[in-house]
């Protein structure tokens, strides 16, 4: 089987939904501690499934991975699980540390000892796919070229600081003990189950309920937006066949200004789901801006194309189209996630068994 931390949240989420389609695929085991950004709910149609088992940890709890480790002895761990949210870090920043930093630390440190523990064979299948981020590496001016693999580490976000820290661990367990390790660093990503705190789904949910779209600074700011579906393809190539030690970047060849983001929304959903009068637009107010708000970030993305041949599949225009109609069909999952709601839910239906608990 594979281990998946952090399957509970966005983009975990989606990895374990499209790696279940497959039907030959390896049982997986979705290790989660179920902070504020994880709902078991979003893999409530795979908890009948036997290729899926879910346990809520911590995985900073060093004896509970360790034991999960050696009862189930995975083939990889995909490591999504950490504090994703930038605005937060800057907020408070004690628990991007202890889960970005100590938690892959530990999660490390255990792979390690099992690893070194595995007969020859399975010793050599093993993999470790460590999940990071384009943010690491800073911001770029408007001329620059977009981050490669070999762009220097710049961090400027608690949040980016405490990836880029767990990223150097993961290079350190593989430099100096040969743990058979794989980091890829993606862009901006967009699609179902995204939490309604980030740009794109904070901007439909605020439209949908006639509230202000908050754009920071002068929303000029850049992004290169990736839907989900395509991010979760290329792990699964770099899982398959990505050179061991090595790093991947993985982008949408999409850099989009904030403000046009945020048009683009409006202007679907003025299509789908007209208001009663006008357009979504005049709901856009420009903000405070965030606090060393990172200007522009690129990928390129020509290494994984070249040695994996992934490239992605959905334009932006076809995958907001997408987004957009997902969270008009899914406004319970919203408001559920908003009020905390269902925690309580969950609580009710599942007591203290979430969907797929072992
Ligand atoms: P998310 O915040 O939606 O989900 C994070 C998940 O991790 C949640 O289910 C949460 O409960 C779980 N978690 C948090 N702390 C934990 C702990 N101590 N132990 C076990 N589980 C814990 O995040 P996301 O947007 O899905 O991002 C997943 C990964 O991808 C992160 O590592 C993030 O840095 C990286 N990433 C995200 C993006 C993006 O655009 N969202 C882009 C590039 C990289
Ligand atoms: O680049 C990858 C990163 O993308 C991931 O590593 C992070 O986990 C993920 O959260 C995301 O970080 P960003 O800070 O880029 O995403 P966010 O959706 O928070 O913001 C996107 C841009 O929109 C950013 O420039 C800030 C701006 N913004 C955001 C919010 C929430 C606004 O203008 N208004 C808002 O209300």
């Amino acid at each position: 089987m594979i281990f998946v931390t952090g399957g509970a949240g966005f983009i975990g989420s989606n990895f374990i939904l499209d790696w279940l389609a497959d039907p030959h695929a390896e049982p997986v085991l979705n290790i989660d501690k179920l902070t504020y950004a994880g709902n078991p709910y979003n893999l409530s149609s795979v908890a009948g499934d036997a290729r899926y088992a879910f346990v809520q940890a911590d995985i900073c709890d060093e004896q509970a991975i360790a034991t999960l480790l050696s009862r189930y002895r995975p083939r990889a761990i995909l490591h999504f699980a950490a504090e994703s949210h930038v605005d937060r870090s800057i907020h408070r920043s004690d628990e991007f540390i202890l889960t970005n930093v100590n938690g892959t630390f530990n999660l490390l440190n255990k792979s390690l000892h099992y690893w070194q523990s595995l007969p020859e064979r399975e010793r050599a299948d093993f993999r470790f796919l460590h999940v990071s981020t384009d943010e690491v590496y800073g911001s770029l001016a408007p001329d620059d070229p977009p981050f490669s693999e070999t762009s220097p580490y710049s961090p400027n976000s608690p949040y980016s600081a405490s990836k880029a820290a767990a990223d150097h661990l993961v290079r350190a367990s593989h430099h100096t003990y040969g743990l058979p390790t794989l980091t890829t660093h993606c862009s901006n990503n967009y699609g179902p189950y995204h939490f309604p705190e980030k740009l794109i789904p904070l901007v439909i949910s605020h439209a949908l309920s006639g509230k202000p779209l908050p754009l920071y600074g002068d929303g000029q700011q850049i992004r290169d937006w990736l839907y989900v579906s395509d991010h979760c393809t290329a792990l699964r190539a770099v899982l398959a066949r990505g050179r061991i030690g090595q790093t991947y970047n993985i982008g949408g060849w999409n850099e989009q200004t904030n403000l046009h983001v945020v048009q683009t929304l409006c202007d679907t959903l003025d299509e789908l789901h007209p208001r009663a009068r006008g357009s979504y637009r005049e709901l856009i107010t420009f903000v405070k801006d965030r606090p060393g708000h990172d200007r522009r970030y690129a990928i390129d993305a020509r290494k994984l194309e070249h040695e994996l041949g992934w490239r992605p599949t959905e334009s932006f225009q076809s995958g907001i189209g997408k987004t957009v109609r997902w969270y008009l069909a899914h406004g319970d999952w919203v408001a559920q996630v908003r009020s905390g709601a269902y925690l309580n839910w969950l609580r009710q239906q599942y007591g203290d068994h979430p969907p797929g608990a072992l």
